[in-house]
């Protein structure tokens, strides 16, 4: 079925007070924008061309799709500017064009599958997507003759007070007909404005006797429109909503999904539970039966099956395999990769640092650009020096290594197989497989000191004392 999308992103945004375009405001951790174009995606167009003003290149560089086309409105003069402006784009189009508006980023695939159903099984050429408004304020209002035939679209402040009340409002998607393109030259400027207006189209459409018509549907809430800060507000809240029901329905248990945030693009195993306070960012995935302890944030990671994240723990980028457990109060930084039953105990960071299966760092360690093999001990304090001030450099820790606490490991180094490290020691040199390695000094004990140092102290003090004493009574 041949179907082309066209998305309007190239208008100010000025009530949202802010110097980043409008549709880059972000709900639910991704760019308006870029949930519209996924909206758009899942309609399977040949084409998707965003409609972009000054800050083209800027949009082009967050959304980084080769697949989009992008069209300049070189001013914003308004949406039925905006549209005239994909024309080139749309040249040898065929089929349907669906409009979308890039500060809507709630709609349903759904419904415009729906809606556009009803514009190819009536012939129309315009076909209008509408919505019944608990508050209609800031859309425009659909107006139907007594038949209930539309006759156009009339916006706030060109409605009479009578049209005001109409609670069938415009939701901004629009399905037209190529040759529906032709009448956008039609629309005469909106004289206060100064704007060419899509929504005159319908107007346009009627006076060339084209086939128009709009449908009253969906729900509310996925047509609502961004245009100030507290709609932004107001719309993450419905997407966050609308994602925590659906993760709800396929399994997941919540704890309080108040305080849950999850991205769009996050999966989530069933039965894993979620307690207060959690942050699923980008792409992450986590597998069946985890569970992810309060206060946790993890973004573009691979969770396995059956994970503990504990209280606290902060992970990026990186990868955690089945049954592995991590925190509380761990950091993982980009590149980690922790082996399945391997644990990452309170207070220790990975950095690009692979832990293999079954091993262990359970407290307070740094270890970054390393390697660590299968049931190695990473005893408590263990540093590797991987930066040396102009370089980072790798370690490596194989098989079945013990590394005593409060070790430094002083990168570029490798411990062999099996090997042990006495605590406290500072490696410089690789170690060789199976063998001990300290670098401690040897202790030295010095019986009966203790008691030589009391009798000392004590003997000063009663020297001054004596002292003191000749100052007469009254004196201490
Ligand atoms: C628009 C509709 C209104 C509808 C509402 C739905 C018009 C005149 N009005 O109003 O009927 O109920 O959306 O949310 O179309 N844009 C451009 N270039 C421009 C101006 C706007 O690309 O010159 C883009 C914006 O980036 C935005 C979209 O078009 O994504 C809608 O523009 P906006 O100014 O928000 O229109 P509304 O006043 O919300
Ligand atoms: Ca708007």
């Amino acid at each position: 079925m041949n179907l082309s999308c066209v998305i309007l992103a190239a208008g100010e945004g000025t009530r949202m007070n802010s110097s980043l375009p409008k549709v880059l405001h972000t709900v639910c951790g991704i760019p308006m924008l870029q949930a519209v174009v996924s909206t758009a995606k899942k309609l399977k167009p040949d084409k998707i061309v965003i409609v972009t003003g000054e800050h083209k290149q800027r949009i082009k560089d967050t959304l980084q799709d080769d697949e989009l086309v992008f069209a300049l409105q070189k001013e914003p003069r308004g949406t039925g500017h905006a549209l005239r402006c994909a024309r080139p784009a749309l040249k040898n189009t065929k089929g349907v064009i669906v409009v979308l508006n890039g500060d809507s980023p709630l709609v349903r695939s759904e419904t415009i599958r729906e809606f556009l159903h009803l514009h190819r099984r009536n012939m129309n050429s315009v076909s209008i997507l509408s919505f019944a408004a608990t508050n209609p304020d800031n859309y425009g209002r659909i107006v139907r003759d007594a038949s209930g035939r539309l006759q156009g679209i009339v916006e706030q402040n060109d409605a009479s007070s009578a049209q005001k009340e109409i609670r069938e409002v415009n939701s901004g998607v629009y399905a037209l007909q190529p040759d529906a393109l032709h009448v956008l030259d039609e629309i005469r400027m909106n004289r206060p404005k100064g704007e060419y207006y899509l929504t005159d189209i319908v107007a346009a459409a009627m006076r060339k006797n084209l086939r128009t018509a709009a449908y009253c549907m969906g729900t509310e809430d996925e047509f609502m429109g961004v245009n100030t800060r507290r709609e932004l507000y107001a719309a993450s809240r419905l997407m966050k909503k609308r994602i925590i029901d659906k993760w709800i329905d396929r399994g997941i248990f919540f704890l309080d999904t108040d305080s849950v945030f999850i991205h769009p693009d996050v999966t989530i195993g069933e039965d894993t539970t979620l307690y207060p306070n959690v942050y699923l960012e980008g792409r992450t995935t986590i597998g069946r039966g985890s569970i992810i302890y309060p206060n946790v944030r993890i973004r573009n990671s691979e969770i396995g099956k059956k994970v503990v994240i504990m209280d606290s723990t902060v992970i990026e980028d990186s990868r955690i395999r089945d049954r592995a457990s991590v925190g509380p109060f761990a950091r993982l930084r980009p590149g980690s990769d922790v082996g399945s039953e391997a644990r990452i105990g309170n207070f220790v960071e990975l950095k690009k640092t692979v832990i293999g299966k079954g091993s262990k760092a359970s407290h307070l360690s740094y270890l970054g650009d390393s390697t660590v093999g299968k049931d190695v001990n990473i005893g408590a304090g263990t540093i590797t020096c991987n930066y040396d001030g102009m370089k980072k450099h790798a370690t490596e820790i194989e098989d079945n290594v013990f590394i005593g606490s409060d070790t430094q490991l002083v990168a570029p180094v490798r411990i062999g197989r099996g090997a042990y490290v006495g605590a406290g020691s500072t490696i410089t040199q690789d170690v060789p497989p199976l063998s001990l390695a300290v670098s401690r000094t040897n202790q030295r004990t010095i019986e009966g000191w203790a008691l030589k140092r009391k009798f000392k102290v004590q003997s000063s003090k009663l020297k001054k004392k004596g002292a003191k004493g000749s100052g007469g009574p009254g004196v201490k």
